[in-house]
């Protein structure tokens, strides 16, 4: 379909296997129905199309399955570059001989260029729609990092990093340069885009200044931004920050002290491993989302966080896939890794945090993180039609499956051939 805007878009509908988790008990399924569209929006499910759609535009999937897009509620784009490589170290030795040296490189335009374009051409062929994404500190970069996004159709929330404490002498900014860099790129990118925006991106407390988050807090104040960092991933780092703000009663409370923790803009946190009654309390009362990443929290020994905790506290969880601390952009990996390490936490840390579902990791994967963007990661009606049809025939199975079994199949067994089409407003961007 061509792309126009919302208002010219035609009124269509998908027909194949519906499958979305409009809560993370358990998945409805609506085998052969129909899916409809109208505004880049989701206009309901049909098992037969009503009169008044009579002469639209029908695809037909066949057999396939169609589910909702999901969220990267966490990933680096400047480490795709080393993804697969340097899974040997914890997180802050890690960052010092693996991250930081390759994200330097993006003050390079040319090497930005090249590498950048590898990460968005997978994302654009990922189970990802939507997609929350931390450049480096290089404002021209990220502007570049963000024109090529726009041109996939996926939408997507973009920072340039902030750093100017406890960071490599090639790698670092003054307080001063990092603030007005920062506001600069800011103003150049809030109305540039239809859809990428800004989201203010200070890297983790250790390497920002007081300052340097006073002056944050004052952006997002004046210009309504979202935020993500991280918090609580990794206990070197916990204790580090604690010596940092030793008055600060958990990690969080050093965010929310410079009106960094929700406190006026959505803001998403990744990891949380780490988050003690109080910081979890903090995060639940600011309605701060937590980006799940579990392949990252296994490869960077890092631990395994209480999803279900989380979930039992009626806090907003989503998956990151956390590039390159995990080395997959996939959401199903994403998905079944969170099954699998809330397994491990069952069985070895604590027997009363059940193992997550299926369903209920599928939901944190569409719904859950989705909900960062709006009404996004469902089939309910007034939901933003973004839209995955997917095909198993690669995987052929020699027993017929329910829609629910074969989706389970392709969590586990799937890769990017499975993806046959996407969607996201509405719009087809690949297929
Ligand atoms: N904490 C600060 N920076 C990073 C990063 O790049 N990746 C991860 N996983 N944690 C961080
Ligand atoms: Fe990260």
């Amino acid at each position: 379909m061509a792309r126009m805007p919302n208002s010219l878009m035609k009124t269509f509908a998908l027909k194949g296997n519906l499958l979305y988790t409009p809560g993370p008990s358990c998945f409805e399924s609506f085998p052969g129905h129909y899916l409809v569209c109208e505004d880049g929006h989701v206009a309901g499910i049909f098992d037969i199309l009503p009169a008044r759609y009579d002469g639209i535009a029908v695809e037909d999937t066949g057999g396939a399955l169609i589910v909702p897009g999901m969220t990267d509620l966490h990933v680096h784009a400047p480490q795709y570059a080393f993804r697969g490589l340097g899974m040997d170290m914890e997180l802050l030795d890690w960052l010092r001989a693996y991250t930081f040296p390759e994200e330097a490189r993006y003050g390079d335009m040319n090497y930005a260029e090249r590498a950048y374009r590898q990460f968005v051409d997978d994302l654009k062929r990922s189970t990802a729609t939507r997609a929350c994404i931390f450049g480096t500190i290089h404002a021209e970069a990220t502007l570049l990092l963000m024109r090529m996004l726009e041109e996939t159709g996926l939408v997507a929330m973009v920072g340039k990093v902030n750093m100017d404490a406890n960071s490599p002498d090639d790698y670092v900014e003054t307080t001063a340069d990092s603030l007005a860099e920062t506001e600069a790129w800011v103003r150049r990118s809030l109305s540039a885009f239809r859809n990428v925006s800004p989201i203010l991106t200070p890297r983790f407390v250790p390497s920002c200044s007081a300052s340097l988050m006073t002056g944050l807090g004052s952006l997002q104040r004046k210009y309504g931004l979202p935020v993500q960092s991280h918090l609580s991933e990794n206990p070197g780092e916990v204790a580090w920050v604690r010596s940092l703000f030793p008055d600060s009663t958990c990690y969080g409370a050093v965010y929310d002290r410079f009106g960094l923790f929700g406190n006026g803009g959505p803001t998403v946190m990744a990891h949380c491993i780490y988050s003690t009654d109080a910081e979890m309390a903090l995060l639940r009362e600011r309605g701060v989302f937590v980006a799940h990443c579990p392949q990252s929290n296994v490869n960077l020994s890092s631990g395994i966080a209480p999803v279900r905790k989380y979930l039992e506290n009626g806090l907003s969880v989503g998956l990151g896939s956390d590039i390159a601390g995990g080395y997959s952009l996939s959401g199903f990996r994403a998905v079944a890794d969170a099954v699998s390490v809330s397994r491990l936490y069952w069985r070895l840390v604590d027997d009363s945090c059940k193992p997550l579902t299926l369903p209920e990791a599928f939901y944190m994967a569409t719904k859950g993180g989705g909900a960062f963007f709006g009404r996004v990661g469902s089939f309910e009606a007034g939901y933003e039609f973004d839209a995955l049809v997917l095909d198993d025939a690669l995987w052929p199975s020699l027993r017929p499956l329910a829609p629910e079994k074969r989706l389970e199949r392709l969590v586990y067994l799937g890769d990017e051939r499975c993806l046959r089409q996407k969607y996201v407003q509405g719009r087809k961007i690949f297929g």
